[in-house]
């Protein structure tokens, strides 16, 4: 894994920025793979301005998201559609029947797993993938145990990770059960990925990422087998 260690979060929100704008430039049909959370709102943010500022064309540009919430609808304002939306598409031009996201609204939520992977299969994998990572270690909504063979799944949401996020809902209660998440395994076909840590609530997790072993009971860490992995990490993490 190699580390890239930044200043703040501005400078880790300019840098993937920066390599996502060249990914997008030397392939304008590339597939991006993104994230949701707090981690990446500066790089949406610096993408915006780069469309906006730089030329950056995103129209041939296909993206697939992590995961999503179960039971919550994509008007919901906590989605991952909305946040998607709001922080990003629709401030950029790429085309919406480019955009996927896993719906966690589905009938039959074995049948979006399987059609969410087998679209992943045909268009994917990304080129670029961007990850955030749980406190826990997780990746997407991988928490702890989950399998290195894991495609895109349905999961039961960890207490800290629903704990985490009730920051963004008026309370606990609110927050789903359970969650609709690329897998690991999925998340490793990508050709090269971005895992990105800032501030100093993420320093406990850095440094077990980089002290321990692949071992699936710290999601992040078996990013360690694949070939083309990033941390972009500050140094209130640890960077
Ligand atoms: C969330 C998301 C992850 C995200 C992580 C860290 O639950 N499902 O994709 O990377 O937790 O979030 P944050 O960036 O807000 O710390």
């Amino acid at each position: 894994m190699n580390v890239v260690s930044v200043k703040d979060y501005q400078e880790l929100s300019e840098y993937t920025c920066n390599e996502i704008e060249r990914v997008v430039r030397s392939t304008p049909h590339s597939v991006l793979g993104l994230a949701t959370g707090g981690t990446p709102l500066g790089t949406y943010r610096e993408m915006i301005n780069g469309f906006k500022e730089r030329n950056v064309d995103y129209r041939h540009v296909t993206t697939f998201n992590l995961d999503e919430y179960i039971g919550l609808g994509r008007d919901h304002p906590q989605s991952y559609y909305t946040y998607m939306m709001n922080n990003l598409f629709k401030h950029i031009n790429v085309s919406p029947e480019n955009i996927h996201i896993p719906n966690g609204s589905a009938e039959e939520m074995d049948s979006e797993c399987l059609r969410y992977e087998r679209l992943i299969e045909e268009i994917g994998p990304p080129d670029l993938q961007i990850l955030g990572i749980g406190s826990n270690g997780h990746i997407g909504f991988n928490e702890p145990g989950t399998s290195i063979t894991s495609e895109t799944h349905i999961v039961e949401l960890a207490e800290s990770t629903r704990k985490a996020n009730a920051r963004y809902f008026s309370s606990l209660d609110e927050v789903p059960q359970h969650a609709i998440t690329m897998g690991i395994q999925s998340i490793l076909k990508s050709k090269r990925i971005l895992l990105l840590a800032s501030g100093s609530h993420k320093a406990k997790a850095v440094k077990t990422l980089l002290e321990c072993l692949p071992d699936e009971q710290f999601p992040a860490s078996v990013l360690k087998g694949h070939g083309d992995v990033t941390l972009v990490v500050d140094e209130s993490a640890g960077g």
